[in-house]
């Protein structure tokens, strides 16, 4: 997969590029993620990609001609279009399954605005959908990006080394993740459930699977209804 990545702060990228499983990717040619500054597309001596809003307010918009001419340079670096994500908080919620979505693309071109918002003749001209990654105001869309892309690229096949992991993982199937121990059996007082020591592992999936559900009805009973498993 190719994801590129148009941005006025490139080097927010540079750090979450660099460890482990994302970085790891890249070495194995899993994934090839270019960032580009809109900023270098700017006409003006001043570099300017921002102005004022029509109609009055506060804040800045970003401006459309920085950003469609970045847009079409960035186009043209592979031979798919792929698919244009707006990150913003008017945009869709994202979730595992958008993910899992979006993992199947060739291609992706994320584009993560700052100021107040989008020229809106961006969205529309380009084709962008829009995805925004909760239900609060982020100080730009760079972060959005980096959770997008994290999330993305641990389900691309041969990403995490070990296959069934993503697979078994909270959201997979809507369902919260249950309690995972390792050594020692006794900690402070507290004991690694007896079923988990006994090595039957029919039993032992059979509990693992109730306890998910029991957690999930417990701490987020609004996942049961969007859930595959839903009537046990
Ligand atoms: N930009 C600012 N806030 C955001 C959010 N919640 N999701 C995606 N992009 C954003």
């Amino acid at each position: 997969m190719r994801i590129d990545i148009l941005t006025l702060f490139p080097e927010m990228f540079e750090s979450p590029l660099k460890y482990s499983i994302l970085k790891r990717a890249q070495d194995e040619g899993i994934v090839s993620i270019a960032i580009t500054n809109i900023r270098d597309f700017a006409a003006d001596k001043y570099r300017k990609v921002d102005d004022r809003p029509y109609g009055g307010g506060a804040g800045m918009v970003m401006m459309p001609a920085p950003l469609f001419d970045c847009f079409e340079h960035v186009e043209k670096l592979a031979p798919r279009r792929g698919r244009v994500i707006l990150l913003t908080p008017q945009g869709q919620p994202f979730r595992q399954a958008k993910a899992q979505e979006l993992a199947q693309e060739e291609r992706l071109i994320l584009i993560a605005g700052r100021y107040e918002g989008f020229d809106e003749r961006i969205r529309i001209g380009l084709g962008a959908e829009q995805i925004s990654i909760g239900d609060y105001i982020l100080n730009g869309g760079e972060l959005a990006a980096m959770v997008l892309l994290d999330a993305v690229v641990r389900l691309l096949p041969g990403a995490l080394g070990d296959e069934q992991s993503a697979q078994d993982d909270s959201f997979s199937e809507g369902l919260l993740e249950y309690p995972q121990y390792t050594r020692p059996e006794v900690f402070r007082g507290m004991r690694v459930p007896e079923i988990l020591l006994s090595g039957d592992h029919a039993k032992i999936a059979q509990w693992r699977r109730q306890q998910a559900l029991e957690r999930t009805q417990a701490w987020r009973p609004d996942l049961l209804e969007r859930s595959d498993a839903p009537d046990e």
